[in-house]
């Protein structure tokens, strides 16, 4: 009877504790989005299909106004073309141009695409890559849609670049700073 109370109390613990755990320090998710950062820096080892798919699944996956899913994926790996767009692309890059539904009215799709980037993006770093988002250049993929084949009635919003990182700053030393919470958040209680 000792042993099955001892048992119980130990199942409680284990299971009470594991909670906290998850809530800081040791949730892979908080601890991605915590280290996550864009850098610009890649190396030339290719990038690939597997990896992509992957990247795209999770991009899908993403929440978006009444589940219009308002978007296009365009995934560009011509060097030639990526170059025209980000002048600094190396060979083994991929863009995914992420386009957004022109006659979507009343709803949000430039919003939506923004999700579905950020998903791309936590996904790449998640998966050992370097992924950074890129609006600059989007009049240079806009001028391009016949070339990039992008589908009648969809526009380029965003691209996330995604490429093999050249090792050198860890995420300490490469992300931005922020802004402090004090400075950008007000509690109404
Ligand atoms: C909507 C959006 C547009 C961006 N456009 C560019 C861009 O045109 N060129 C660039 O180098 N980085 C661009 N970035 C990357 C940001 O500069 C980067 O996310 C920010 O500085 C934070 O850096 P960190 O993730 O390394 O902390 C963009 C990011 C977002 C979210």
């Amino acid at each position: 009877m000792k042993t099955r109370s001892a048992s119980l109390i130990l199942v409680i613990l284990v299971l009470t504790c594991g909670n906290a755990l998850s809530q800081t320090a040791g949730n892979p998710v908080t601890d991605l989005l915590l280290s996550a950062w864009s850098p610009r820096n890649f190396t030339a080892e290719p990038v690939t299909d597997q990896q992509i798919d992957m990247i795209l699944q999770c991009g899908i996956k993403a929440p978006s106004a009444r589940n219009g899913q308002p978007w296009h994926f365009t995934v560009l790996k011509d060097e030639a073309l990526m170059k025209e767009i980000i002048s600094n692309i190396v060979p083994g890059n991929v863009i995914i141009i992420v386009s957004g539904k022109e006659s979507a009215t009343g709803t949000t799709p430039d919003f939506d695409c923004g999700l579905t980037t950020q998903n791309m993006f936590i996904a790449a770093t998640s998966m050992g890559l370097g992924g950074r988002i890129y609006g600059g250049p989007i009049a240079a993929a806009r001028s391009r849609r016949e070339a990039l084949q992008i589908p009648a009635g969809f526009t380029p919003v965003i691209m996330l670049r995604v490429g093999n990182m050249e090792k050198g700053p860890d995420a300490a030393s490469g992300a931005s700073p922020r802004k402090t919470k004090e400075e950008m958040v007000n509690y109404v209680r």
